[in-house]
C-alpha cells in the first residue's frame, strides 16, 4: 500500500514505541518524520513522555500506558493513538474521546495465530508436556510407569470458552477437530451462564477483554466452582483472573492445572509463586507471535495511523463512534 500524504501539508511526526517487523516503518517514513525508539527492551516511560511532544500520531504497543499523563505530555498536535494489539486497555479510550484522539487496534489478523497458541496450552497442560519434558530431563524419569504422568483425553472432554469473539470462535473450530464439546459464555450473545460454565467445563479458557467488568471475573468463587480435573487457560489479559486465588487452587488441586499466557503483572515477577507450581505453565505473552502475524498487526497498525492522520477513518479504530477523523474509509 502506498500512502496519501497527511491532509495538512506541513510535516507531522509519529512515534512508534518499538521497532516492528517487516516494512512498515520504513513506508511510514516515507510521508511523516518517524520518531522510532530503536531500544532493544519496552521504551522507559521518561523517554515516552519526553519524545511524545509534539507528535500528531503514535504507534503503541501493550507495554505503555497511554494515560492522561501521556496525552498531556503530547498536546494539542495528538490526533492519533495506533495499538499494535488487539487489546487496547492499556489506552485510556475516556481520555482519548475527549480530546478526538482517534484510538486504532489490529483485530483479525492475530485471531489464528491466538487461536493456536491457546490450542498449544490445552495440550500442554492436559498431558503435562513441560512437566514431563522436565522429567527427561532431569533424570526423574526412571522407567514407564503405568500411572505416571498421567493427564486428561481431550477427546469427549468439555471446553467453556468465556468470551466468544473471534479468537473463541476460531478455538471453538480448532476444539471441534479434536472432538471435543464446546460451550461458551459471553454477555454480547446468547449463551450460558458463567456460573453453569464453570460447573460443566473440564477446560475453561478466558476469550474476552479487560474492562472493569471482567476484571477478576475468574477469582476464589469461580475457581470453587470448576471441577477438580478443570484446567483454567488464559491467553487474554492477566488481570481477568485473581492469581492468588489461582495459585491458592492450584496448590491445594481445587482445579487440576492452569496454563498462562499471560499475567497479571507483565513480565511475571521470577520469584511469583505461580512458577513454582508444576501444574501451572506460565508463558511470556506470546499468542500472537508468529512471524506472519506480527509483520500483518504492524502493518494494519501503521496503516491505522496513516489513514487518521490523512483524515480518514481507519479500517480499525476503537472509538470512531466518539471521535469523527473524516469522510470515510482511506
Ligand atoms: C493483543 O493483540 O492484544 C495481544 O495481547 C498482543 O498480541
Amino acid at each position: 500500500m502506498t500512502y496519501d500524504r497527511p491532509s495538512d501539508t506541513r510535516r507531522v511526526s509519529v512515534l512508534v514505541t518499538r521497532r516492528l517487523p517487516g516494512d512498515a516503518v520504513r513506508r511510514l517514513e516515507q510521508t511523516v518524520a518517524v520518531d522510532l525508539w530503536e531500544g532493544d527492551d519496552a521504551i522507559p516511560r521518561s523517554e515516552l513522555l519526553a519524545r511524545v511532544h509534539g507528535v500528531a500520531a503514535i504507534v503503541s504497543t501493550i507495554n505503555e500506558r497511554v494515560d492522561t499523563e501521556v496525552l498531556d505530555a503530547a498536546g494539542p498536535a495528538l490526533r492519533v493513538v495506533s495499538n499494535v494489539a488487539v487489546g487496547y486497555d492499556n489506552i485510556d479510550i475516556a481520555a482519548c474521546n475527549d480530546r478526538g484522539i482517534v484510538v486504532g487496534h489490529t483485530p483479525g489478523v492475530l485471531t489464528e495465530t491466538t487461536a493456536e497458541l491457546t490450542i498449544a496450552l490445552i495440550f500442554a497442560t492436559s498431558r503435562r508436556l513441560l512437566e514431563a519434558a522436565d522429567a527427561a530431563r532431569s533424570g526423574a524419569w526412571t522407567s514407564w510407569g503405568p500411572t505416571w504422568m498421567c493427564g486428561h483425553d481431550l477427546k469427549g472432554a468439555t471446553l467453556g470458552l468465556v468470551g466468544f469473539g473471534a479468537i473463541g470462535q476460531a478455538v471453538a473450530r480448532r476444539a471441534h477437530a479434536l472432538e471435543m464439546h464446546v460451550i461458551h459464555h459471553d454477555p454480547a450473545r446468547e449463551s450460558m451462564s458463567l456460573d453453569e460454565l464453570l460447573e460443566i467445563a473440564d477446560v475453561v479458557s478466558l476469550h474476552c477483554p479487560l474492562t472493569p467488568a471482567t476484571r477478576a471475573l475468574i477469582g476464589a468463587p469461580q475457581l470453587a466452582r470448576m471441577k477438580r480435573s478443570a484446567i483454567l487457560i488464559n491467553t487474554a489479559r492477566g488481570p481477568l483472573v485473581d492469581q492468588d486465588a489461582l495459585v491458592s487452587a492450584l496448590r491445594s488441586g481445587e482445579i487440576w492445572a492452569a496454563g498462562l499466557d499471560v499475567t497479571m503483572v507483565e513480565p511475571i515477577p521470577v520469584d511469583d509463586p505461580l512458577l513454582e507450581l508444576s501444574n501451572c505453565i506460565v508463558l511470556p505473552h506470546i499468542g500472537s507471535a508468529s512471524v506472519a502475524t506480527r509483520a500483518a498487526m504492524a502493518s494494519l497498525a501503521i496503516d491505522n495511523a496513516v489513514a487518521a492522520l490523512g483524515g480518514h477513518r481507519p479500517r480499525h479504530a476503537v472509538n470512531t463512534d466518539a471521535v469523527q477523523p473524516g469522510p470515510g474509509p482511506a
